[in-house]
């Protein structure tokens, strides 16, 4: 802290630092060992313990027994009439047909791709089939699958629904295992887990001992997690000959991973879909234009005397001459086509973003009026987009009667209830309307889906590594994933695709997507390799089915170094460790550490789960000024959007304990979805740090500086460093600067945004965004002290460490 640290305290700091985080690590780890044989919910724990008794003969003989009594428990469930029924859904599916070659494949080599629709039975099926076909033959041991699942949402979604399948409830024979959740019994044999959770059992387990199969499912979309998985098995395969990895993927890319195994053979499963008729923009302009004249007759309203039809009717006719001019402009565009090469180069020529909306709703009211039934899916790009677009459509007058319209948002935060309406069928002439983001492409499936509106762009994290700049902008989909949502409208009937860009811009489109190694900030995956002990990050990386940049490599191992995880020679510092074992981003992780150790753990948990989360500060686009003032009273003039946040959360656990929480957010523009969400990962982070060792269980003390601003400030410092820009007060305004970009530029509803004058040297931030500026989100203004001492290498003592020798 600014007063109790003086310089000449820092080596005193750094000793006990040092100390403090060796001593910890050296306390989790003896625990972990001491506890083996009790029982106990620790992931990494009951996976040792596991082992260990799954050693001996004993265990083995056991093991098979069980593995019978199971089989006899199905057989059972089989015969009885919900069995009977489920059994022949299972059998109706494409997967079936191709089950006996598939386990054939799986048994004679070790590697298998198998591709196939989505919805034909993948996920649900292939591991269920391993599971009969072993139990049915008793041989020996039983068979222990781990499936992987990029999402935690499907983990849980696709393992309720196998355990359904078998008639029993989860924890049986069939288990999930999610970040901090989780369901597992003494007879589950085979587990759905998110691809992290398979790559934080191998830190413990490295030649995962005990499982027999393992399947990297939804392969195609090609994420970080599973290219990394995929390095480390591919390492792990020679060592343990008698392990099964199945590769599954939505879309026909198999021979990529096929030819990463040295030619594993390939599996298609021929998925029946009906056909499906696609348009392109300019087959839509043609086919859609008398459209226009629907809007003409709208301004007979015109000559409506009521006054809330003459509104209506100028709102209709501004919209109209957008629409109008949207389509010329398309046209336009489309026929660039003639000198437009197919190359990169014409995608830039085209612009949707100027058609935006009013194409949508141009082909949604052509579909409604004149369109055999069908419920309709809308590939969006994000759901600030999709809920603007569910405002503006609720009551538009071109789709008739509005209670004959269901319209719903499919996203990865949406509410369950609203899940449910999602898949059911809607009443008879009604017509169901799903805006969605790229989440409906394969990882879920809607069955009456007749209509497809694809915008051709999604939103995704890119990365640029010249400036080190992750920037979050809508970017054109590949062939494949186009060819994917095309695809979900064929699964009932015949169906047909409005794709909202010209043909030649799909021509130029890349065949499959970027896979995500290759366009995020890789500093976490670096802190994973070095503690799993893989070597040399460089060459690991190297060996990936596509190898990130040079560059993106060395800026993720210099922050790592700039933040002190990484000693100069690529080591794994104390801190680096403990850092490693939360699954957090590092810098977050080292914000929680420091919030320990300083006993300011509260506030500092919050500001640490509201990064992770999203805003909890709620900006209605029409109510900003309020809005933004509500804000800037819980930031009481000390320039920190994260100290705001506390107190807005602080505040309203207190309206909670009188139950007004309700009545505390809507005054205050909280969203109270999103601070539920941030309580709970509070807690969340508190059992991780009690598990990592770095709290004690008994979680007062860490707590005896947490009214401190100025320490909470110091570790929120630490954690953001280096998301560090300088602050020149100018006689009118405010000049911000990093060393990378320059000029740059705070978000409106910053509560340093447009302030005359900030009294602080630097802001720290989370997240800079390239848009067309630089923007950066959350800031908190630091002294120079407390970024000499905090900023950098906190353990050598800070920034101040390079001045001082
Ligand atoms: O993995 P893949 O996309 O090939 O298909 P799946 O997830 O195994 O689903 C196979 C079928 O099971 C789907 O077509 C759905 O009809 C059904 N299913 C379901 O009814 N409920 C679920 N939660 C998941 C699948
Ligand atoms: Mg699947």
């Amino acid at each position: 802290r600014e007063v109790i640290l003086p310089f000449g305290l820092l080596r005193e700091v750094d000793a006990h630092l040092k100390a403090y985080l060796s001593q910890k690590y050296i306390n989790a780890s003896m625990s972990s060992l001491s506890n083996v044989g009790s029982t106990t919910n620790d992931e990494g724990l009951y996976e040792q313990q596991e082992q260990l008794v799954q050693n001996s003969v004993v265990r083995e003989r056991i093991l098979r027994q069980r593995s019978l009594q199971m089989h006899e428990k199905q057989q059972a469930w089989q015969e009885s009439p919900e069995g009977q029924k489920m059994l022949e859904f299972r059998r109706s599916l494409p997967s079936y047909k191709e089950r006996d070659a598939l386990l054939k494949a799986i048994s004679e080599n070790q590697v298998v791709v198998v591709s196939g629709e989505t919805g034909c039975g993948k996920t649900t099926q292939l591991p269920q089939y391993i599971l009969e076909s072993e139990t049915e033959a008793a041989r020996g041991a039983a068979c222990s699958i781990i499936c992987t699942q990029p999402r935690r949402i499907s983990a849980m979604a696709v393992s309720e629904r196998v355990a359904a399948e078998r008639g029993e409830k989860l924890g049986e024979s069939v288990g999930y295992k999610v970040r901090l959740e989780g369901m597992k019994g003494r007879d589950t044999r085979l587990m759905f887990c998110t691809t992290g959770i398979l790559l934080r059992r191998l830190l413990v387990d490295r030649s995962l001992r005990g499982v027999t199969h393992v399947i990297v499912d939804e392969i195609h979309e090609r994420g970080m997690n599973e290219d990394f998985l995929l390095i480390v098995l591919k390492e792990l395969l020679p060592r343990r000959p008698e392990l099964r990895l199945i590769l599954m993927s939505a879309t026909l890319n198999a021979e990529l991973f096929s030819s990463y195994f040295g030619g594993a053979p390939m599996l298609h499963i021929p998925g029946f879909t009906y056909p499906v008729r696609a348009y392109f923009l300019e087959n839509i302009l043609e086919m859609t234009r008398y459209r226009l004249n629907t809007y003409n007759q709208i301004d007979d309203y015109g000559q409506e005397k009521s006054w809330k039809m003459q509104k209506q009717a100028l709102a209709l006719r501004k919209r109209k001459s957008s629409i109008a001019s949207a389509v010329e402009d398309a046209l336009e565009a489309a026929d660039f086509r003639e000198y437009s090469v197919q190359t990169q180069q014409s995608l830039s020529c085209w612009n949707p973003d100027s058609i935006g909306f009013n194409l949508i709703e141009h082909v949604l009211c052509h579909i409604v009026k004149k369109e055999r039934p069908g419920a309709v899916l809308v590939f969006m790009t994000g759901w600030d987009d999709i809920n603007s677009l569910k405002d503006q459509l609720q009551a538009h007058p071109l789709l008739g009667d509005p209670s004959r319209v269901l319209l719903l948002a499919c996203h990865g935060s949406m509410a369950s209830s609203e899940q449910r309406l999602i898949f059911d069928k809607p009443e008879d002439g009604v017509r169901k309307i799903v805006l969605a983001t790229n989440m409906a492409e394969t990882s879920i499936t809607i069955n009456d889906v007749v209509f497809v509106i694809d915008c051709g762009k999604a939103k995704e994290t890119s990365y640029d590594a010249l400036n080190n700049t992750p920037c979050l902008l809508p970017s054109w989909i590949s062939k494949a994933a186009a060819r994917q949502r095309r695809g979900r409208a064929g699964r009932v009937q015949p169906g047909e695709c409005y794709h909202l860009y010209p043909r030649y811009v799909y021509d130029a489109f890349a065949d499959y997507q970027l896979p995500e190694l290759l366009r995020t900030p890789l500093q976490s995956l670096c802190l994973q390799i070095k503690s799993l002990q893989l070597g040399s990050i460089s060459e690991f990386l190297s060996r990936a089915l596509q190898p990130p940049e040079p560059l993106s490599v060395k800026n993720a191992i210099e922050y790592l170094q700039i933040i002190g995880a990484l000693d100069e020679n690529e080591n794994l510092t104390v801190l680096g460790r403990n850092l490693s074992m939360l699954p957090v981003e590092p810098k977050l992780g080292k914000m929680l550490i420091l919030g320990a150790i300083f006993n300011c753990l509260d506030p500092v948990m919050t500001v640490v789960a509201g990064l992770s989360v999203r805003d909890p500060f709620l900006m209605p686009f029409d109510k900003k000024d309020l809005a933004e003032s509500a804000k800037a009273q819980f930031s009481a003039r000390d320039y920190s959007d994260h100290l705001a946040l506390v107190r807005a959360y602080d505040g309203w656990k207190d309206a909670e304990r009188h139950q007004s929480g309700y009545e505390y957010c809507w005054k205050n523009f909280l969203s109270a979805q999103t601070l539920k969400a941030i309580d709970s990962l509070r807690k969340q982070f508190l059992f991780l740090l009690k598990d990592a060792g770095l709290v004690d269980r008994n979680t007062e003390n860490c707590n005896k500086w947490s009214h401190d601003e100025h320490l909470i400030r110091a570790v929120i410092c630490a954690g953001l460093f280096p998301g560090l820009c300088s602050v020149v007060n100018k006689e009118k305004s405010i000049a911000l600067k990093t060393m990378e970009d320059g000029q740059v530029l705070l978000y409106s509803n910053s509560v340093n945004a447009g302030v005359p004058k900030i009294p602080y040297p630097w802001l720290v931030f989370n997240e800079k965004i390239k848009v067309n500026s630089v923007f950066l989100r959350d800031s908190t203004g630091v002294s120079d002290s407390v970024l000499l001492l905090f900023g950098g290498n906190i353990s050598r003592g800070g920034l101040v460490s390079c001045l001082i020798p």
